[in-house]
């Protein structure tokens, strides 16, 4: 049966441009803006940025292509699609664990990243009239340690992720996507043309752009490798969830290239923008998590009107955060919903109690609970974000390319994507049943062996 007959319990999302906007909004978020500058500069600028983008092309877009094939084929929940395609390819019917494991990751994603979120919301009240860059620096270490307010903005975040997931995800975002994150795209180019003015712009650029061959271990590649399925939303069923809604006529193909290409400019635009502050002030690459907090702010102070386009940053920095943690909660609550039959925001707030509990953890690592270190020597919210981006989203991907690319019938696949056989098929066909499996394997061996965790 094509998936033309078959129409998702849930409905189906119409026109080509709500399928793009909703994995748009997954894609593009904290990941983009906060977390790829700050780790750019942890690990070695252009080195890290280079494997990235090779992680991106050649892992990435094939496992994207691979997750929304088999949402919009099996029209369920993850869970329940896998198990219903593993049905289909008469298959271990255990399948459908990659598809809970993946709710199960996502919850754990939720939790500390609507922490990260609740900054970005915080700062929308800052007054942005510090008189250096190293003033921010320190009011972002103060501001690690007000636990009030992180576990305030935390909890008012989760609760409006829990709130339009509730509703049901196209009716609580759609608006808001198509509306604002085009601005939010036009405030990171002002950013641009404001790195220009400081002095230190082409020193920035090179920064991020000229590899340090030197520089590439096996940890930059493995953080590398989890910063391409964090960025992309993949390894844990998002897109999947998503692609149940696809019409049946839209190209997956292309699709997926335009959603990562989108991804990967507002990342690098953001990387453009922030390492030329950090060169004129003379501030550290690696500073960490705080980089954007104290690299925007001294920006804003500077540039004229500043202080409007600070505000609007942050708002908007905070949206495009809501329109990805939906898409991390809803793997899970349709799940529950479909196979447990309880309604909709009941599983919602269910799961997002568990993801605003095990945030608040998140919240106290860098203060009280500085200590608790359960992973190496990361405290809590680094440990969570260890072990989910650089652990089990790699692991989903593996899975989901071996799902596809050994497990399915080939027709089946082949049907579903609609393309003519051709070279571009045949390519992303390799790329996805030996190189995704097969490096990322090799890169998990090498991390382990390595030492990477200590
Ligand atoms: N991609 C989002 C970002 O860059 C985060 C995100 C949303 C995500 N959904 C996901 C990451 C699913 C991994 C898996 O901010």
């Amino acid at each position: 049966m094509t998936s033309e007959a078959r129409k998702s319990i849930h409905g189906t999302w119409t026109g080509k441009w709500t399928f793009i906007l909703a994995a748009a909004g997954s894609a593009v978020g904290l990941g983009n803006i906060w977390k790829f500058p700050y780790m750019a500069g942890e690990y070695g600028g252009g080195a890290f940025v280079l494997v990235y983008l090779v992680c991106i092309l050649l892992i990435g877009v094939p496992i994207m292509i691979a997750e929304i094939l088999l949402g919009r084929r099996g029209r369920r929940s993850p869970a329940n699609t896998m198990a219903y395609l593993a049905v289909e390819a008469r298959a271990f019917p255990q399948w459908k664990y990659l598809g809970m494991m993946g709710a199960v990751a996502g919850l754990l994603i939720l939790s500390f990243y609507s922490v990260a979120a609740g900054w970005a919301f915080a700062y929308i009240f800052e007054e942005f009239n510090g008189t250096s860059a190293e003033y921010y620096g320190q009011e972002f270490d103060s501001f690690l340690k007000d636990e009030t307010r992180l576990i305030f903005f935390h909890s008012i975040f989760i609760f409006a992720t829990i709130f339009i997931v509730a509703r049901g995800v196209i009716k609580g975002i759609e608006i808001w996507i198509n509306r604002l994150m085009p601005i939010l795209f036009i405030i990171i180019v002002l950013l641009c043309v404001y790195a220009t003015q400081t002095g230190a712009f082409f020193e920035g650029v090179s920064y991020l752009f000229t590899p340090d061959f030197s520089k590439i271990n096996a940890k930059v590649i493995l953080a590398a490798l989890g910063q391409a399925f964090f960025t992309l939303s993949l390894g844990m069923g998002a897109i999947m969830a998503y692609g149940a809604y696809m019409p049946a006529n839209q190209n997956i193909g292309s699709t997926a290239l335009y959603v990562a290409f989108l991804d990967t400019l507002v990342a690098l635009l953001a990387g453009i923008a922030i390492f030329p502050i950090v060169f004129a002030n003379n501030l550290e690459p690696a500073v960490g998590p705080g980089l954007v907090f104290v690299t925007l702010p001294w920006a804003f102070v500077n540039m004229p009107l500043g202080i409007i386009f600070g505000k609007l940053f942050f708002v908007l920095l905070t949206i495009a955060a809501l329109s990805s943690a939906i898409s991390l909660l809803e793997p899970g609550v349709a799940w529950i919903v479909e196979s447990l039959k309880i309604k909709r925001y009941i599983a919602a707030a269910g799961l997002g109690f568990i993801a605003w509990t095990l945030g608040i953890f998140s919240a106290l690592s860098f203060d009280l609970l500085a200590g608790f270190t359960p992973i190496g020597d990361k405290n809590f919210f680094d440990s969570l974000d260890f072990l989910s981006n650089q652990v089990l989203l790699p692991l989903g991907g593996i899975f989901i390319a071996i799902f596809v690319g050994w497990v399915m019938k080939r027709s089946d696949v082949f049907e579903e994507l609609n393309l003519k056989e051709g070279l571009v098929l045949k390519a992303w066909f390799f790329l996805l049943k030996f190189v995704s499996p097969l490096v990322v394997g090799l890169i998990f061996v090498l991390a382990v062996f390595f030492g990477v965790v200590t």
